[in-house]
């Protein structure tokens, strides 16, 4: 009784899994730039955030050598003053680091290394939920639905979301996990 419940549990863990893998997106901080005491000051993962939509099950990469920087998630106030001294989790010291977002609203993050942030390396983002739609898209609510006659506009053009094998690798991921728990129950 007690291993169908956990069996139940789990097939429902996996769709659960399975809705949010299939949109998630993983980004990369600051892109080819990495992250470190960026050219252009904070404005400049400022403006890398801007061209981003973060969605809880998305993935944040901070690209950095072990040592040379460090990631900590602060609060807004922290972030403000560039502090770490009462970090959310502990400060991650190995590069390059994969940070998961779990939860909706502002994410801070900065490095802790002396001086770092305060000459712009942190980086400020705001968390949606899965399903929203990208707060920059035009008012009709079905994109590409019907198409009328003489549009050849494509339905997003900035966007670089990997789409064609994702679904894919998380198919087989789903197998191999289904077999895992069938293996133990
Ligand atoms: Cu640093």
């Amino acid at each position: 009784m007690a291993s169908r419940t956990s069996l139940i549990g789990a097939a429902l863990f996996l769709a659960a899994l399975f809705h949010f893998s299939a949109a998630a997106t993983t980004h990369v901080v600051g892109d080819g730039t990495g992250w470190t005491i960026p050219n252009g000051g904070a404005q400049f993962y400022s403006n890398w955030a801007s061209s981003q939509t973060f969605r809880v099950g998305d993935t944040l990469v901070f690209n950095f050598v072990t040592g040379a920087h460090d990631v900590a998630q602060v609060s807004k106030e922290e972030f403000d003053s560039c502090t770490a001294s009462n970090p959310i989790g502990p400060i991650i010291i190995n590069g390059p680091a994969n940070v998961p977002l779990n939860a909706t609203g502002n994410h801070n993050f900065i490095c802790a290394v002396g001086g770092h942030c305060n000459a712009g390396q942190r980086l400020s983002i705001v968390v949606v939920s899965a399903d929203t739609t990208p707060p920059t898209s035009p008012n009709s609510p079905v994109p590409d639905a019907r198409a009328p006659t003489g549009s050849t506009a494509p339905p997003r053009s900035a966007g670089n979301t990997p789409s064609s094998a994702s679904p894919l690798a998380v198919g087989f991921g789903v197998t191999a996990f289904l077999s895992a728990i069938s293996f133990f129950f």
